[in-house]
């Protein structure tokens, strides 16, 4: 049996940067706010001329993934995407992606599981990895969120939140025993699903039709339960951490790295006190690119591989808390 590991790490931001004093003159809000709120300073929103899209950022994030694997679309077996925020309400982003790498006909899978999107996508691929069926994976993230949030006061205590982005890896087999995927570990709670989520274009509803959908504010913009999202984000993602490092008979002290989701700095916070980890064992790059949701870990991945700051034989723990409720946790060994 084959583990995986991640071979290459890529990402995409558009270029447009905004910042909280932005918001401040679109909206009741303020710097002052936000940072102390959740710390984040600015994110990156797709502004005409730049033209964009989640399966465009994602073939960036895809190219420099791939050319830092050295692999090439012909050498890719199959796609993973994770997004909420796809190109279409259907088909899914990984067929546009898979078009746009001119994969002929190999295989794109979309996965929903929001912010937990990234960590489920690995897990799927690895399995794929693990029985033999393919070799290497393309495992996604991608978010458009600026089009679908609420950019006025009405909408400030999700809208202040969220960014567009992308992040990619390239998962290839390893016949290497202890190294790549140590294990993932995926958990789901849909008696929550309404304590974050958008509900147009659902089909739950009768007579859903387009100005029904426009007219329905309360359905047709993303809602949440901040408080009970912050609760639970805070005693999950340890939760699942704890349980990776049980698995493989590992401590919170052999972690050389903890990458959070990026929900809000004061969740990371609280789960890096939780874990006992020291700062320099925690990366968080929310300060500059906000919530991106299923994009965010593998932004963080992608930061610290251009930094330098990712070695052989390391210990990195991965963990997310979203909408769902979903929640994941994964470990890697470099
Ligand atoms: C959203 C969040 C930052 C709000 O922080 P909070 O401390 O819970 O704040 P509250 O919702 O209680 O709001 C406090 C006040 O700020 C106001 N407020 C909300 N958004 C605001 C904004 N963007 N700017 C200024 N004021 C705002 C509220 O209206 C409220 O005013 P009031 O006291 O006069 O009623 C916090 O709940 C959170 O981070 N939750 C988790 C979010 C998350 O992780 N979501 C994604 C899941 S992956």
């Amino acid at each position: 049996m084959f583990n995986s590991k991640i071979t290459g790490i890529g990402h995409y931001v558009p270029n447009h940067i905004v910042t909280n004093h932005d918001l401040e003159k679109i909206m009741d809000t303020s710097d002052e706010w936000i940072q102390e709120r959740t710390g984040i300073r600015e994110r990156r929103f797709y502004k005409p001329p730049e033209k964009g899209s989640t399966a465009k950022m994602a073939f960036n994030a895809s190219k420099m993934a791939m050319k830092r694997a050295g692999v090439t679309a012909d050498d890719i077996d199959a796609i993973v995407f994770a997004t909420l925020s796809p190109d279409y309400y259907f088909p899914g982003s990984g067929v546009l992606l898979q078009h746009m790498l001119e994969m002929g006909t190999k295989p794109a899978i979309d996965i929903r599981a929001q912010c937990s999107g990234f960590i489920y996508s690995l897990s799927v691929a690895d399995q794929f990895i693990k029985t033999g069926m393919y070799n290497k994976i393309l495992v996604i993230g991608s978010e458009t969120q600026s089009v679908g949030i609420d950019l006025t006061t009405r909408g400030r205590d999700m809208s202040v939140l969220f960014g567009d982005g992308a992040g990619a890896v390239v998962l290839e087999a390893t016949e290497e025993k202890g190294k790549g995927i140590l294990s993932t570990h995926l958990y789901s709670q849909g008696e929550f699903a309404e304590a974050l989520y958008k509900r147009d274009p659902g089909t739950g509803r009768e007579n859903i039709n387009y100005r029904g959908m426009h007219e329905d504010y309360e359905c047709n913009s993303p809602q949440m339960d901040g408080q009970l999202v912050f609760k639970n984000a805070i005693t999950r993602m340890p939760e699942a951490t704890m349980e990776a490092l049980a698995k493989n008979n590992l401590t919170t002290e052999d972690i050389d790295m903890f990458l959070p989701h990026q929900a809000n700095l004061r969740i990371s916070h609280t789960v890096q006190r939780f874990l006992k980890l020291p700062d320099e064992k925690v990366y968080n790059n929310i300060q500059k690119y906000g919530n991106t949701t299923a994009a965010t870990l593998p932004i963080l991945l992608s930061d610290l591989w251009e930094q330098g700051r990712i070695k052989e034989g390391q210990l990195f723990a991965i963990a997310a808390f979203g909408s769902g409720f979903t929640w994941a946790s994964a470990l890697i060994r470099w």
